[in-house]
């Protein structure tokens, strides 16, 4: 973010702010409706549906994550990079349920803390772009964007953003939200019992008996804690679980901001927790602006171009009145540059005294291509991250309080390496995603059990 940018977003912050009064300034990454009739039908429809979550439970958001700024607690958020309309589906539903679920389980069992589980969906479907156009074969069309605006497919049919998709990314995003609450309300023995999970890839860990090891560990404290309480894990009361999802669709964003009655302000209420995505908390004042006015918690992603007095800065505009349980700071740095990078910005924002929670996103920094042109991730990069992250944040006298992955409960292949070593042949065999590489179940669940690893061992 230039200076210059930078004042602007200081100008915004200091007028009266209204969930529209993002439209006053420029707004980056947002699609061009040919139909703009449509699009103010679509508006008023979805402002007229029903919130998709309640105030207080985006309060109850709030104060597990205070608990983590304090140490308290560890954050896991994970899901798809872009959900679609498509897999709007029982079995991608359970099964990313189930992997967030038991990799939360290795966390709280392995950490010997409480966890705050957030979910990457039920509103996930709006994607920021390098280009506003794709060209194949010498054919130009407008990006992909989102099942919210269009449709992946290379047509200009496919690619005109299309109003009726709001309607349809509120629904999805509803049935999603609905289901994952009923499986998370208990029954559902396979989160909890490691004798249910599919932990055929330990074998082929280098660290193979340490995971067992931990597994059979989990397993033993759930029949102890059923044993004492008489009751099946699963049937006590549901865990706590929450959704988040790229506040980047500012129409659809404003649609379903409402005051509730007996609280001040106004609420997001599509999502509990939205964030600000690297490329339009650098360059997009509009997004900044919308976001400041919201009282859910807000995360905000933070790429290696970051200075940090534009950071703090920017936490100011966001949280002015340093609320706890507020404002989480995703560093996206990539393995290569986050041990130059980062340590300016914790004490920056040390020197502040600002409250904040960091976590790691160590996927958006170390995507690649491989020699055929697919976009890649590779475990090994993953992990690096992860563990400099660990060691960053303790060398500087911080703590790296939380992940943001990407994955699914899938058996994709689209991230190469972990226990099973996947190649960049293999990437052709199950690669589904339409925007980034994810990790799959196995991946996933590597992935926990090596932050158990390394956060003990920090
Ligand atoms: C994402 O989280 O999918 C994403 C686009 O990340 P970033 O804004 O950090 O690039
Ligand atoms: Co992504």
């Amino acid at each position: 973010m230039t200076s210059n940018d930078f004042l602007k977003v200081a100008d915004a912050g200091s007028a009266a702010w209204a969930p529209d009064s993002w439209q006053n300034l420029v707004a980056a990454q947002q699609a061009t409706y040919p139909d703009t009739a449509a699009l103010e039908q679509a508006l008023t429809e979805l402002g007229n549906l029903p919130p998709l979550v309640t105030s207080w439970e985006i309060l109850a958001l709030q104060r597990q994550i205070a608990e983590a700024q304090r140490g308290e607690r560890f954050f896991l958020q994970g899901g798809d990079c872009a959900e679609s309309f498509a897999e709007c589906t029982s079995t991608v539903i359970t099964n990313r349920l189930k992997v967030l679920l038991q990799m939360s389980l290795i966390l709280v069992h392995g950490l010997q803390m409480p966890v705050v589980r957030v979910g990457r969906f039920a509103g996930q479907y709006a994607k920021p772009r390098s280009s506003d156009t794709e060209t194949r074969d010498g054919v130009t069309l407008p990006s992909y964007r989102g099942d919210i605006v269009n449709s992946p497919e290379f047509t200009p049919e496919a690619r005109i953003p299309d109003p009726r998709r709001l309607i349809q990314a509120y629904s999805c995003s509803a049935q999603t939200m609905n289901f994952t609450r009923a499986l998370v309300d208990g029954g559902f023995a396979d989160l909890h019992h490691p004798e249910y999970w599919d932990l055929g890839w330990v074998e082929h860990s280098p660290l193979a008996e340490e995971f067992h090891r931990l597994a059979e560990s989990i397993g033993r404290s759930v029949r102890f804690m059923e044993t004492i309480s008489g009751k099946q894990a699963g049937s006590v009361k549901r865990v706590d679980f929450y959704t988040s999802h790229e506040a980047l669709h500012l129409h659809y964003e404003q649609a379903l901001t409402r005051k509730v009655p007996r609280q001040d302000g106004y609420f997001n209420l599509s999502t509990h927790f939205p964030w600000i995505g690297m490329r339009t908390t650098s360059r997009d004042n509009a997004h900044v602006e919308y976001m400041r006015g919201i009282r859910n918690p807000v995360g905000i992603k933070v790429g290696p171009s970051v200075e940090p007095s534009d950071l703090v800065k920017l936490i100011e505009v966001l949280n002015p009145d340093r609320e706890a349980g507020r404002t989480v700071l995703i560093h996206r740095m990539g393995a290569s540059q986050i041990e130059e990078r980062l340590p300016r910005l914790i004490k920056a924002v040390k020197d502040s005294g600002h409250p904040v929670l960091w976590i790691s996103d160590t996927m958006h920094g170390n995507t690649e291509s491989t020699a055929d042109g697919i976009k890649t991730r590779r475990f090994r990069n993953i992990m690096k991250e992860m563990e400099l992250a660990f060691e960053v944040h303790r060398d500087n006298g911080s703590r790296l309080g939380g992940v943001h992955l990407e994955l699914t409960g899938e058996n994709v292949t689209e991230c190469t390496g972990g226990a099973r070593d996947l190649v960049d042949a293999d990437l052709r065999r199950a690669y589904k995603s339409t925007v980034d590489p994810r990790l799959n179940y196995e991946q996933a669940l590597e992935l926990a059990m090596l932050i158990v690893r390394k956060h003990n061992q920090s």
